[in-house]
């Protein structure tokens, strides 16, 4: 196997660290994320999902455990993580907050204008990011940014981080607060990154439903810990677990678990609308009343 992309183990960090206020928000937190992967980080509001990702691009630097992101180990204060930043997009919560200029190509346009793009290199770049987030380059480039809609403005803030080119985009809570259709939008878009671009991508979510429908593997995090990895069907297998943690499982699973408890046989996982659907096309085509 190739060398993972980002390689995290028994991770420490704390708050305030030396002060009367000092508090602990990762104590033995671990990651690995390989080229091209999908990977899901879940867990409870408070949980250390945020210290986490802040790590993988150097913004937060480790104070016990070792992170390794493409071969540098940011636990050494003498690497500079700011080339990695090019390299792993980092998509805060909440990013149309960050959003300045007030016309969207402009906006777009800062971060390649600041690696020091020429003109040309700088409007492909804002073209491409704009196509892939779906926001027609014509119709938007020249609009207002703070008059768009929260889902619009979102994606300007996506598509300022796709204009770095990254390898590896890191989203932290991307749906929150959106609206279903602008959820399912974004989903759309996230998947298409990754299929057609090969774009690695990290996903923070509480929302059971999309990590099931995006993500390849799952990381759970609890106080700060890594308490459960695997493969998302092997992680939503655990329903008591995860109930233990505070999560859930998503709303097809616990149909399918609501069924099979009234004697229905379902086949196999049921994580995903499409995954209960063909469960219960099997049970009727297999049943003999059928
Ligand atoms: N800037 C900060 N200063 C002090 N404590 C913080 C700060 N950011 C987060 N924390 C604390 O660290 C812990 C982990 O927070 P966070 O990483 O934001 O978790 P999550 O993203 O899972 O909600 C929480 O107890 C939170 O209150
Ligand atoms: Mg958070």
């Amino acid at each position: 196997m190739t060398e993972p992309i980002i390689e995290v183990r028994d991770l420490w960090h704390w708050y305030l660290r030396g002060t009367p206020l000092e508090s602990v928000a990762l104590q033995g937190a671990s990651f690995t994320l390989a080229a091209g992967e999908v990977v899901g980080i879940m867990g409870h509001t408070g949980s250390g999902k945020s210290t986490l990702v802040q790590h993988f691009n150097g913004l937060l630097r480790p104070h016990r455990g070792s992170v390794r992101v493409f071969g540098s180990d940011l636990g050494d204060k003498h690497v500079d993580p700011r080339p990695l930043r090019r390299r792993i997009g980092l998509v805060f919560q909440f990013p149309e907050q960050q959003l300045f200029d007030p016309t969207v190509a402009d906006d777009i346009a800062f971060g390649p204008r600041k690696l020091g793009c020429d003109h040309a290199e700088v409007r492909r770049r804002v073209q491409g990011a704009m196509a892939a987030v779906g926001l027609p380059f014509d119709t938007f480039k020249d609009r207002y940014t703070f008059g768009l809609s929260g889902g619009e403005m979102r994606k300007v803030a996506l598509a300022g981080v796709l204009a770095l080119e990254p390898e590896v985009l890191v989203l932290d809570e991307p749906t929150a607060g959106l609206d279903p259709r602008a959820r399912r939008d974004l989903l759309n878009v996230l998947r298409a990154l990754h299929d057609e671009r090969g774009t690695a991508l990290v996903f923070v979510s509480h929302n059971m439903d999309e990590v099931a429908e995006l993500v390849t593997r799952v990381d759970v995090l609890a106080d700060g810990k890594t308490v459960m990895s695997g493969p998302v069907r092997e992680i939503f297998r655990e329903e008591r677990r995860l109930r233990e943690l505070g999560l859930g499982v998503p709303a097809a699973t616990e149909l399918a678990g609501a069924l099979r408890e009234r004697g229905v046989a379902l086949r196999g996982d049921v994580l995903t609308i499409d995954d209960a659907v063909e469960a219960m096309m099997w049970t009727s085509s297999s049943s003999p009343a059928a």
